[in-house]
Parts: C-alpha cells; structure tokens; sequence
C-alpha cells in the first residue's frame, strides 16, 4: 500500500443559511483557500488493523478503537468500511489538518469528512464517487450538528456553486459573472448545533412569524440565483444586503457581526451577509476585484482576525444556436 492523500475546500453560504433547515432553498460556493487535508500512511509498526489517527489541529491523537462510536472522525472511518464492505480495517495511521478555522461556518466539519473519506476510500482501492462521499460526510454532519441540512457536505463534496434544497438532488449552478468576496472572520466562535437549536426554539415558539421570515429568505435565495445566473452583480450584493437583514430578525447576528457588515458596506462593498450559523463566525462582503484587497484591509482593521479574498469563477455558457424558422 501507498500513502494516499486527498483534501476538500471550505465553504461559504451566499444565501439562505437557517431557511434551509425548514425546506427552503440556499446558495452556497466552495472557498478554495482554505482547506481540510487527510494523509492516510501505511504503518508496519501498527499492531495489526489498527488505524491510528493524529489530527493536531483539535489536539487528538488516539487509535480508531479507543474513540467513541459517535465520535465524528470514527464515524468517518467506520462509515468508509461498511460502504465499502470491510470488516476489518486497514493497518495505518490517519493524518488530518486542516487551514479552515472550526466553528468558524466556513464548513471545517464537513470538509475534514469529505477529505477522509476520500482518502480512506482510495487507499483501500474503491475510491467512491461523489454522491457517496457527500452522504457519508452527510451522517457525520449528523454527529456534530444534529439536524443538518446537507447544505456542507454537499457544496464541499462536489466542489462547485450549488443551488440546494434539502432532500431534493443537488443543482450546480453557473454564474456569468466572476463574484469577488471578501471573507472576514469576527473571531468569536460560532457554534452551529446551539445556534440551530435557539432558531428551533424561537419557531415553535412563534411558527407563524419564523416561517414568514424562513419563506422571505428563500423568496431572496431564489432572486439571488436568477441575479448569479444572469450576472447582476449588484443586484446579487443587494440581495445579500438583505438576506443579512432576514438572519438580523432571525436573532442569530451579533453585534460584531453586524459592525464588519457595516464597514464591508462603508468600504463600497456590493453587498454582505454574515455566512453559516451566525452568532460568531464570519461575514461574506460581495466586491468588485480592485476593492477587494483594500476592503480585507479595512475590515482586519475593524478586527476581523481573519480575511480571506476569493473568486467564485464564471462558467460560459454554451453558445446558444439560432434557431431556424420557416
Ligand atoms: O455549519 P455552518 O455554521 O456553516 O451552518 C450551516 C448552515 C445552517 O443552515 C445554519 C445549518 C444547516 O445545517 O444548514
């Protein structure tokens, strides 16, 4: 056996992170500049079947069989095993890192998943295909957050601009125009099960008014796919604009939140929305290409601990054929 590596980008919600939970459709983009990386070494040394997984970055290192059944990494590898038919596993030891900061809604879980799977599938020689690999990051999903959308693990899994509704199969989307972002994080974290769970409660204490707001959000997400697939930049920065002011009624912004928005905005940003759970976490700020550099300045002077700049590229369209009449 050979070492086998594989890695998977992190992700940022352009809209409808909440609403998506209740049916309603969002729109996510993989970020490319950060990413989750596992190295699967094969280990001679290791008594045999033993996986030994080392994953600095949450200060784990520990062997399969000492991790609980629940614990998101074993499920990981586990899940690999049964779909792939294995009783036993493979003797070696897992390396895991990752540059996407946790609890951060940039999708870190989903993309440590997604790059274990991959590799683990690989080194035992059944590499899976994408759908798989998206459902098995999917059950993991489960262990850290509860009740997943499914909106992480498939935008990391397929690796492109996805237009997504839960239970419903993934459509990838075709931007005209290449979108320019500005990625700040608050620094504060933001914990997706908690801040899932206070929305929950909020709606099953007032139903009415939280699926107004839930059939508002996915009324813009729906706007801002027509926006992105006819290339209306500024439209698209309006929508965001306002899907902000949509998690701002949701109760899952923050003051310091709500500050980088306002400075992304001051900074002639297009538009911007805090992205992923909220509470913490990180803010999304739509721009044109020559502001964005000055922008992740202005915003890491507000304090944003953290700002990443990354295009979503355009995809032409096929050239249409004119019709002929008569
Ligand atoms: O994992 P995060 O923080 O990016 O949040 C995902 C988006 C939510 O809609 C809040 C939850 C979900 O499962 O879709």
């Amino acid at each position: 056996m050979t070492v086998v590596s594989a890695s998977a980008p992190g992700k940022v919600i352009l809209f409808g992170e909440h609403a998506v939970v209740y049916g309603q459709p969002a729109i996510a983009v993989p970020l490319d500049q950060v990413r989750a990386r596992a190295v699967i070494v094969p280990d001679v040394h290791l008594p045999s079947g033993e996986v030994r997984i080392y994953a600095p970055d949450i200060g784990l290192e520990a062997s399969l069989s000492e991790l609980p059944v629940e614990h998101p990494l074993a499920a990981a590898v586990r899940g690999v095993l049964a779909e792939l038919g294995f009783e036993r596993p493979p003797t070696c030891r897992v390396h895991l890192t990752s540059t996407i900061a946790a609890a951060s809604g940039l999708g870190s879980g989903a993309a440590v998943s997604v790059a274990l799977i991959r590799a683990l599938s690989a080194y035992l020689g059944r590499p899976l295909p994408v759908d798989r690999v998206s459902a098995l990051a999917f059950e993991v999903e489960k262990l850290h957050h509860g009740t997943p959308s499914g909106i992480d693990n498939t935008v990391i899994a397929y690796n492109r601009p996805i237009y997504f509704v839960r239970q419903r199969p993934i459509e990838t989307l075709a931007p005209a125009e290449p979108l320019h972002l500005v990625v700040a994080d608050s620094g504060i974290p933001s914990h997706t099960a908690q801040v899932v769970s206070a929305v929950r409660q909020a709606w099953q204490a007032d139903t009415a008014r939280y699926e107004a707001l839930f059939q508002a959000i996915g009324a813009i997400t729906q706007e801002g796919r027509y926006a992105l697939e006819a290339g209306q930049v500024a439209r698209l920065g309006a929508l965001m604009d306002e899907n902000h002011r949509l998690l701002v009624e949701l109760g899952v912004s923050s003051p310091e939140l709500d500050r980088l928005v306002t400075i992304a905005r001051r900074w002639g940003a297009l538009g911007a929305k805090l992205c992923g759970a909220g509470r913490g976490g990180n803010i999304v700020a739509l721009t044109l290409l020559e502001d964005s550099e000055r922008l992740a300045r202005a915003l890491q002077e507000a304090g944003a601990t953290r700002t990443l700049i990354s295009t979503v590229r355009a995809v032409p369209r096929p050239a249409t054929t004119p019709s002929v009449e008569g």
